[in-house]
């Protein structure tokens, strides 16, 4: 059996990843997740990445990982409190920008075709304002969804949602989509044009 390389986790990540158990996040994106957009971002070298919902920023740190020293990231978060901590560790990158604001709010204002890779860990963007979201995407652009097995901290009635989302990310015309099983669930879709 294939194992994840775990002596290849950012550093940065391992810092994070204790200020979020000393602050009690219980929202964490999985290290394999990271690992695959670590991956996804790399293939994007001087790309413009948009993550929403920094969370503590486990995610970014994976991002950053891969990014080349053109590309550039915008990571969104509603919740300052928790932003704190992706801020205090990877704020001194210059090639990332934390924005606080709400993501659907964030996702409307940006032109469309603007983005290399979207990795949408928030409500909005995955559940809520879908077609606009994937408007952001550039020709050749990835849309990346985590949390798509079923996990324990679904809230009730979850799974239709999940299953709804894949769908749509299958049948869309513009894309082409691969579902996962890996680390939490992950659908991986391209913009074709
Ligand atoms: C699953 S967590 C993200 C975890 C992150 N990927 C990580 O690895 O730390 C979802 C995040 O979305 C944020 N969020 C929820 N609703 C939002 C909204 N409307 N706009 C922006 N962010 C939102 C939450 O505050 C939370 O930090």
């Amino acid at each position: 059996m294939l194992e994840h390389d775990t002596t290849a986790t950012p550093p940065a990540w391992r810092e994070i990843d204790a200020r979020s158990r000393a602050l009690g996040f219980d929202m964490p994106s999985e290290a394999g997740t990271g690992a695959m957009l670590r991956l996804l971002a790399a293939s994007k070298p001087s790309g413009r990445l948009l993550e929403l919902g920094t969370g503590t920023g486990l995610a970014t740190a994976w991002l950053l990982g891969g990014m080349g020293q053109g590309a550039t990231l915008v990571s969104l978060d509603n919740d300052a409190g928790v932003q704190a901590v992706a801020r205090a560790v990877l704020g001194d990158d210059p090639r990332v920008t934390f924005v606080i604001g709400d993501g659907l709010d964030h996702v409307r204002a940006q032109p469309p075709a603007s983005f290399d890779l979207i990795f949408a860990d928030a409500w909005p963007g995955k559940y809520e304002g879908l077609d606009a979201t994937l408007a952001l995407l550039r020709p050749g652009g990835l849309y990346v969804v985590d949390d798509m097995s079923r996990q324990p901290n679904w809230p009730e009635g979850h799974q239709p949602r999940v299953d709804a989302l894949t769908a749509r990310l299958q049948s869309h015309p513009d894309l082409a989509t691969v579902a996962l099983d890996w680390a939490s669930g992950l659908v991986i879709a391209a913009r074709r044009s």
